[in-house]
């Protein structure tokens, strides 16, 4: 408040000093999309650049390949080493950088975080609606050219090594009733995610447990993730369709495969709960659940209290959010 009272007698090139301070001083954002998605479809786009405004930090949504066509059909490994070469070949991101992944985005994003050797450090990631424990289901997508292909591929054997060598999603298809074949035969999550009992890599769950926040965004009407407890890493127990377990619950968590308990005993992990369906996410909510975790700069802070957020306020002229200790 001393600040804010301060400012107007403060001289003219000061204030040019702390408006700029706080854009060159932030770590950049990138986006990763969701699948039958791509960085110039309108939605994404316009999302990205949402992001930007409200936080007014620089941001890009990292595209995976020529958009659509290989959001479905490259497979998720491949489309985590696209991105894993170009997060090391951007020059903005060299000082370290956060992760906003919608939908499947997040399972490139976390390969990114995971596998990706000498990559720039990434502090938070925001993940909306991903499908972090797998999905029981195909996404659900329309009649559009995709689906056809997509759905004559996925009648016959999911975890064949022709259908995972050609379809996205078929990396995080996690049928309960079909462990043992997911387990041997999936080609992404069950490495992702540390699953397979002998070959569980340390170096994943120690870079994934060095994320400074973990945003989980669920949203309460998602149908196109079974469960959208995925999104939590919540899931089925193995060999059956019921109860969801939440997260806590889950054998990744208690034995710890990747580092979700140790990130959650140390307070690093936001479980958040949104209205909307699969990535319908309201304005109001991206400021709440996103934005301060783009604007964040130290594990020290605590970037979700309502303290925080009372210290913002609109910079006039081009309505963007600053948080008013990043000023000095
Ligand atoms: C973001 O801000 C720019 C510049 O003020 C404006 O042109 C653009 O329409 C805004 N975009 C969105 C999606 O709000
Ligand atoms: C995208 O690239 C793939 C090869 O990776 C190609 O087969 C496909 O035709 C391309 N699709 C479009 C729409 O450019
Ligand atoms: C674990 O992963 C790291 C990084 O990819 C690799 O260097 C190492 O050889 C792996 N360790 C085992 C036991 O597979």
């Amino acid at each position: 408040m001393m600040l804010l009272l301060r400012l107007p007698s403060l001289s003219f090139p000061f204030i040019i000093f702390i408006f700029i301070f706080p854009i060159s001083y932030s770590i950049p954002f990138i986006v990763i999309h969701g699948i039958g998605d791509q960085c110039s479809n309108h939605g994404v786009k316009s999302f990205t650049e949402e992001l930007i405004n409200y936080s007014g930090v620089q941001g890009f949504c990292v595209e995976v390949g020529n958009g659509s066509w290989d959001s479905w059909f490259m497979p998720l490994q491949e489309q985590a080493d696209v991105v894993c070469q170009k997060v090391k070949e951007m020059k903005e991101l060299k000082g370290g950088y956060n992760i906003v992944g919608l939908s499947q985005g997040n399972l490139i994003g976390r390969g990114v975080v995971e596998f990706c050797e000498g990559g720039p450090p990434v502090k938070n990631f925001i993940s909306l609606a991903g499908p972090h424990a797998g999905t029981a289901s195909v996404p659900l997508c329309g009649k559009g050219i995709f689906c056809v292909l997509a759905d004559n591929l996925i009648k016959g054997e999911v975890y064949t090594t022709y259908i995972q060598e050609h379809l996205a999603p078929s990396g995080y298809l996690k049928l309960p009733n079909a462990i043992p074949k997911y387990l041997e035969y999936c080609r992404f999550l069950p490495k992702l995610n540390n699953e397979k009992p002998g070959q569980r890599n340390s170096t994943y769950k120690e870079r994934f447990s060095s994320l400074e926040k973990l945003v989980l965004i669920m949203f309460e009407d998602d149908k196109v993730l079974i469960p959208k407890e995925t999104s939590w890493f919540g899931y089925y127990p193995d060999g059956s369709f019921e109860p969801i377990l939440p997260p806590q619950e889950t054998k990744l968590y208690i034995e710890d495969w990747i580092g979700l308990r140790a990130l959650d005993e140390a307070g690093r992990v936001h479980f958040i709960s949104v209205p909307g369906k699969h990535l319908g996410i309201s304005e109001a909510d991206m400021k709440k659940h996103i934005v301060p975790y783009l604007i964040c700069q130290t594990s020290r802070e605590d970037c979700s209290s309502t303290t925080k957020a009372g210290f913002w306020r609109m910079r006039r002229g081009n309505q963007r959010f600053i948080p008013i200790d990043n000023m000095v």
